[in-house]
């Protein structure tokens, strides 16, 4: 098997946002205020934004969970999260069965079962079909997230901040394992990775920062050292 996803055609952007402007019901300002920006190839992009900044209600204009006040959110594409506590995202007792949930029904049991493969080998669980979850380290279950998005056959994954709560060994895997999926050769992944964490940039192909309800033009992230 090569691959899960159809790859994007490049020239058609995945998602854009065309002066996007939001308020959480009962605040007076704008959280996301006029805001541009889009993503158009695959790869690893880097949001860094300090605490309460609003990017993860910027997700959420994304995903379309949340419909903007004013201006045009268009996503072309379908769309998996990953969040900062993979607690809050898990449902079932192992890895085979999260990863069935969120496996398309029409699948035989021997094609899903292959495909739970494949996406468990992607992700650095070989093996882990039967493992239940409350034995995985916070990593671990940040890869099998990870997983249940590529199973799912999302073509953009939208990732907050999601080594917040892992010590630094976890935290370098789950940012190799990403960045591995972003530049296979095949079906490149495309990744929306937020982060208020400097370090994390480094692994990023353009890195954009969002302040004052905006996001910056995307940048190299050399641009953002020693800030
Ligand atoms: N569900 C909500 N209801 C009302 N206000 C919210 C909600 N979620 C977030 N906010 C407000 O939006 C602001 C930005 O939050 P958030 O998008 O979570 O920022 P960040 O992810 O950058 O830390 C917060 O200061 C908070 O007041
Ligand atoms: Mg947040």
């Amino acid at each position: 098997m090569k691959s899960l996803r159809d790859v994007p055609r490049k020239s058609i952007p995945l998602v854009t946002f065309n002066n996007v402007s939001f308020s959480w019901p009962g605040d007076k300002q704008n959280i996301i205020s006029k805001c541009n920006f889009s993503i158009n190839a695959s790869g690893l992009w880097m949001i860094i934004g300090k605490n309460g900044s609003g990017k993860s209600t910027f997700l959420k204009l994304i995903s379309g969970v949340l419909k903007p006040n004013s201006g045009i959110v268009n996503c072309s594409v379908c769309v998996g999260m990953v969040f900062q506590n993979p607690d809050h995202q898990i449902l079932m007792p192992n890895c085979r069965s999260e990863l069935l949930i969120n496996t398309n029904q029409k699948f035989s049991n021997q094609e899903s079962n292959k495909r739970i493969k494949f996406v468990l080998n992607q992700v650095g669980l070989t093996g882990f079909e039967n493992r239940p979850i409350h034995t995985l380290s916070g990593g671990q279950k940040q890869r099998l997230a990870i997983a249940c998005a590529l199973i799912s056959e999302k073509n953009l994954v939208l990732l907050d901040e999601p080594t917040a709560l892992l010590d630094e060994a976890s935290q370098i895997k789950v940012l190799k394992i990403i960045k591995q999926l972003t530049t296979d050769k095949i079906n490149p992944l495309t990744a929306l990775w937020i982060t208020h964490r400097q370090e994390e940039l480094n692994y990023a192909d353009a890195v954009a920062e969002f302040n004052n309800g905006r996001l910056s033009e995307w940048q190299k992230p050399s641009k953002f050292q020693n800030n």
